[in-house]
């Protein structure tokens, strides 16, 4: 049994810093993802970046870059196990390490149940689910060599509250509630923390259908008690905080950023 630590000690304030860890990135190209690479580049982390777009790549490997951090791109669909499990040693191989994972890339269909084909079903699965699962697995043995690791999984909104017409996305997600939850509990003896972060309404290219029809738009703003739509860079600080030593005793845990949505008891759906 770890025995009482000395005063000075319980009391040290832990860092926020990132510097000298390298964080890798599915859908770090663009909207959350994005986010997410620069919020962590700003904090010190060095950033591999992965999408199948290799111009968004680019330009998000500038931004990183201009925060004074390394940045490597890597072109891949991580809807492809091959090249899922290529990620984690590429990343070493170029950094030598690797600290953080953050997955993000995700993909929406939105139609109603009985359309659902299987081929819809493999598709938003393996894109959503099965790549986070086998990327957690694959940094989660790098992380446990280095003694230390931080995953941070994209959940959603609909951890929570569910929407006509996603049933797919909803259970790809909820899959991640559960993988954040199991990989917790086992990997804490690694000092490997996995927690979640789960975003309510942002305008990114994923709902740009949804927020530019503009009744469905007035419809979202009046369930958010914010009264306005979520950008990237809201979901820094949580993201910092998983990521750094701050973190290091939270684990298992899900943070709705949603301007208030999940907890409006008043709100018209
Ligand atoms: N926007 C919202 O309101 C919202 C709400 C809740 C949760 N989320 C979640 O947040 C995450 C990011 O979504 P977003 O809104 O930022 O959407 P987005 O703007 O469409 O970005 C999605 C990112 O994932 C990448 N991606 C998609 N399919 C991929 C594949 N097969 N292989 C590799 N990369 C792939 C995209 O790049 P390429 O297309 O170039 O590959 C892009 O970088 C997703 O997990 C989403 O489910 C979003």
């Amino acid at each position: 049994m770890e025995r009482r630590r000395p005063l000075d000690e319980e009391f040290q304030m832990p860092s926020f810093r990132l510097d000298n860890r390298v964080a890798l990135i599915t859908g770090g190209s663009r909207g959350l993802g994005l986010g997410m690479a620069l919020a962590l580049a700003h904090s010190g982390a060095d950033v591999a970046l992965v999408s199948r777009g290799a111009e968004e790549l680019a330009k998000a490997a500038e931004l990183i870059q201009a925060a004074g951090q390394r940045a490597l791109t890597i072109q891949a669909d991580v809807g492809d196990i091959a090249q899922i499990q290529n990620l984690v040693p590429q990343v070493t191989a170029h950094f030598g390490r690797l600290d953080i994972l953050v997955n993000a890339a995700g993909i929406n269909i939105r139609q109603p149940f009985d359309t659902f084909t299987p081929e819809d079903w493999d598709k938003l699965i393996s894109i959503n689910s099965k790549s986070a699962f086998f990327l957690c697995q694959a940094a989660a043995r790098a992380m446990r060599e280095q003694g230390k690791g931080k995953i941070i999984n994209v959940g959603s909104i609909a951890f929570d509250l569910i929407l006509p017409n996603i049933a797919l996305y909803a259970v790809s997600k909820n899959a991640i509630r559960g993988l954040t939850k199991s990989l917790a509990i086992e990997l804490a003896k690694d000092n490997i923390t996995v927690n979640s972060i789960s975003p309510g309404r942002f305008w990114t290219q994923m709902a740009d259908a949804v927020f530019s029809d503009p009744a469905r738009y007035e419809s979202i703003m009046s369930m958010l008690p914010m009264g306005r739509p979520g950008i990237p860079a809201d979901l820094a600080g949580a993201t910092v905080l998983f990521a750094s030593d701050a973190g290091d005793y939270i684990t298992g845990q899900n943070i709705f950023i949603d301007g208030g949505w999940s907890v409006n008891a008043g709100m018209k759906a």
